[in-house]
């Protein structure tokens, strides 16, 4: 674990569509609140490959909205080998998704990986798939993203 500040962050889900685009506008929006944004790289990504261009879902636009948070320009796009050297920490939103995020890892990787809220809070907590749910469930999503973001932000 690196313990300078750290320069970067991928976030990473299955579908890069509902959970990652919503870690990516939160946590941007927590650094700067806290006047640490400037020259920080935030960015999302899914496992998958089966909603690359698109806008996050209406859902997640929705719930970033409601807190003046806009992810609304964010365009999906797939986990790749270069993110593991370029990105300082790589976060799985559950364990499916580190696990997937394990299996693609280079051998040249640098970053280091793990559960957001494992390394963002030391909680073994998972951030639920939401994409059968109701907004509700999207809401829910936004809390839990915001409180590991608040614990993140102490490394940056
Ligand atoms: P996400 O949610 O991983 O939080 O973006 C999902 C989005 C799409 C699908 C599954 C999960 N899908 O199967 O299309």
């Amino acid at each position: 674990m690196k313990t300078h500040p750290l320069r970067s962050v991928l976030f990473v889900c299955l579908g890069n569509i509902c959970r990652s685009p919503l870690a990516e506008g939160v946590f941007r929006s927590v650094l700067a609140a806290e006047g640490k944004d400037r020259g920080i790289h935030i960015d999302s990504a899914g496992t998958n490959g089966y909603h690359t261009g698109e806008a996050p879902d209406e859902r997640s636009i929705l719930a970033a909205r409601q807190h003046g948070i806009d992810i609304s320009d964010q365009r999906c796009r797939q986990l790749k080998a270069e993110d593991f050297v370029s990105f300082d920490l790589i976060l799985g939103m559950d364990r499916a998704n580190v696990a997937a995020i394990q299996d693609r890892r280079p051998a040249n990787a640098t970053a280091e990986t793990g559960l957001f809220s494992e390394i963002a809070l030391g909680e073994a907590s998972q951030i639920p798939d939401p994409y059968c749910g109701t907004q509700a469930d999207f809401e829910r999503v936004y809390r839990m993203v915001l409180k590991a973001s608040k614990g993140l932000s102490k490394r940056f």
